[in-house]
């Protein structure tokens, strides 16, 4: 068994895994059917990057990165944070504040900012990380409430 403070490598897959699919239901859509953790329309498509934490062999945290102009309509803004999860046992560890910094890193390269649904417990990650609130509070049915949240590197 992994210890909850074992070195955590981050690690870009090639595709979704069990694992992390499993991660997202259990953090992301729990008393949801199990299909509900996969995105069919983004999660395939190459431009999309999905992001691993990695307690060895383990996988304890996951991310991903898609395509997708921002709905506010800010054109330097095309990439969406998605499906942001870490195992409990690992949280508060500062394995989420590192996988969005590794996503910022992606999204410097693509000359993009980023923007997501921060649900409330996540604000505070997104808010250390350089995002911004740019919405009301809003409720996504059977998940909760949220504020968009944006990014931009030269903000
Ligand atoms: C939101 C979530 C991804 C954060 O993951 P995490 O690994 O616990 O995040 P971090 O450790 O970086 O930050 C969490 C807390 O740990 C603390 N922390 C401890 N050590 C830290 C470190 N070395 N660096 C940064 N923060 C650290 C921070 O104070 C932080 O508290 P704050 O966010 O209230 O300011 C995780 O709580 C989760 O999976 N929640 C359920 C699913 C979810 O809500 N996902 C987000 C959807 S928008």
């Amino acid at each position: 068994m992994v210890k909850p403070n074992a070195p955590v490598a981050l690690c870009l897959l090639e595709d979704v895994t069990p694992a992390l699919l499993d991660l997202r239901h259990r953090l992301l859509r729990k008393g949801q059917p199990p299909e509900s953790a996969s995105y069919p329309d983004v999660d395939p498509l190459p431009t999309t990057k999905h992001l691993g934490a990695f307690a060895e062999e383990r996988l304890v945290g996951c991310a991903t990165m898609q395509a997708d102009p921002s709905s506010t309509g800010n054109p330097t803004c095309r990439l969406r944070i998605r499906g942001m999860a870490v195992d409990p046992a690992w949280q508060g560890q500062g394995i989420g504040t590192r996988m969005v910094q590794q996503l910022q890193q992606w999204a410097r390269k693509e000359n993009s900012g980023i923007w997501c649904n921060a649900r409330i417990l996540a604000v505070p990650m997104y808010a250390r990380c350089g995002f911004e609130i740019t919405s009301e509070e809003f409720d996504m049915p059977l998940i909760g409430p949220h504020y968009n949240m944006e990014w931009n590197d030269a903000s």
